[in-house]
């Protein structure tokens, strides 16, 4: 079946097209087009992302992003001037003069991110999606943008995954260690009691001067701190590394860092991130394993923005080492952010997951 997955939950515009089929135990995609549009610039010179601004921008790019990824799929044939996206013109007149123009297209199923994000962001999205769907007369389901990141290691894979598998997911919003016993079965083991990974970066970025989103400048200045073997006199934290739980913490990194700064006016930036850097690899490291110990999975999962930085990759690639018995499984690093294409296929388990739920009488059944 054909999938259009949407995302809108923070701060890219992403449209994606695959091609799925298989069952929960062998699910195969193949990805048509994604085309992932981003807001950084625009939320830069406010040092985050604000949520109004990333709706209205939303709004804005959704359906020039889906032109383009319907063309690049070879789904679109009408002459490009027959659906002229007019730059001024209400985002609302241009959807329906295009939908008026096109009828309806080969797609089976939409998949759209319904949570967690932002809400006005996640609302650009959905109604987007309810108007095409509506109109074309497809299906529409809601994923889940957390279980996008868990199979973003889905895409571009032949292999079939070996279960338990664990997945660790590290994104802006979110921290969290998650066992799978299949797709359909999931239970959280442990999770942030407070700033997620991808903010702490985020936020220790932004004291050390560098611009929004932190995650990629921390990481450029750590690699340059280890290139000329420069290193902080001082040790951070490792935040909960001995507790015995699999939550995580981040904001008093965040503050020893801060505190850091302020009593030592000449700090060497340079160093600063590369020991940041350094504590949270050993953290996420240290928590993982014992949750390996702990659940022996097959198969470890890591998903989310977080991994798309070059230290802890490679560090998580090491663990082959010391468990040859499990398989690695980490994202391209263009697919560890958000895209699209980890939401379509979402779309297409869930749906597969729905359809293998029996029926059964449940003689108390209420409203939930
Ligand atoms: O998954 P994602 O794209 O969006 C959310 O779902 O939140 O993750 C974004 C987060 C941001 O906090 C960003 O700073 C972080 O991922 N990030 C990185 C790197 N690239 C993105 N963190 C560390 N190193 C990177 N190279
Ligand atoms: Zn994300």
């Amino acid at each position: 079946m054909i999938i259009l997955g949407i995302e809108t939950s923070c701060d890219e515009t992403a449209i994606s097209i695959i091609e799925a089929k298989g069952d929960l135990k062998t699910p195969r995609f193949k990805v048509l087009s994604s085309t992932v549009n981003s807001q950084i610039d625009i939320h830069k010179e406010y040092g985050g992302v604000v949520p109004n601004l990333a709706k209205r921008e939303h709004q804005r790019n959704l359906l020039p992003v889906l032109i383009d990824t319907l063309r690049k799929a070879n789904l679109l044939e009408i002459r490009d001037t027959e659906y002229e996206v007019r730059e001024n013109k209400d985002p609302k007149e241009n959807l329906e003069n295009f939908l008026n123009k096109v009828p309806k297209l080969a797609i089976d199923l939409i998949a759209v991110t319904v949570g967690p994000g932002l809400e006005p962001a996640l609302w650009a999205g959905i109604n987007f999606a309810k108007k095409i769907g509506e109109r074309w007369n497809i299906p529409i389901i809601g994923a889940n943008h957390m279980e996008g990141h868990i199979v973003s290691v889905l895409i571009d894979r032949e292999e079939t995954i070996v279960f338990p598998a664990l997945a660790l997911l590290i994104s802006g919003g979110h921290t969290e260690l998650v066992l799978l016993k299949d797709w359909t079965d999931k239970e959280k083991l442990g999770e942030t009691q407070d700033d997620a990974v991808g903010e702490a970066f985020d936020k220790v970025a932004r004291m050390l001067g560098l611009s929004y989103p932190g995650g990629p400048e921390i990481s450029r200045l750590a690699e340059e701190a280890r290139e000329k073997n420069i290193k902080l006199e001082t040790r951070l934290p490792r935040p909960m590394i001995h507790s015995k739980d699999f939550n995580f913490s981040f904001s008093g990194l965040k503050t020893a860092t801060l505190y850091y700064l302020k009593n030592n006016n000449n700090a060497n930036k340079i160093a600063v991130a590369r020991e940041f850097e350094d504590a949270v690899i050993e953290t996420l490291l240290s928590k993982t394993k014992a949750a390996i110990e702990k659940y022996s999975p097959k198969t470890l999962i890591i998903g989310g923005g977080v991994i798309a930085n070059k230290a802890l990759r490679e560090n998580f690639l090491q663990f082959n080492k010391s468990y040859p018995d499990i398989k690695i499984l980490i994202p391209p690093q263009s697919l560890a952010t958000d895209n699209a294409t980890m939401i379509a296929i979402t779309g297409y388990l869930q749906k597969l997951k729905s359809q293998n739920q029996n029926l059964k009488a449940q003689g108390n059944l209420s409203f939930n």
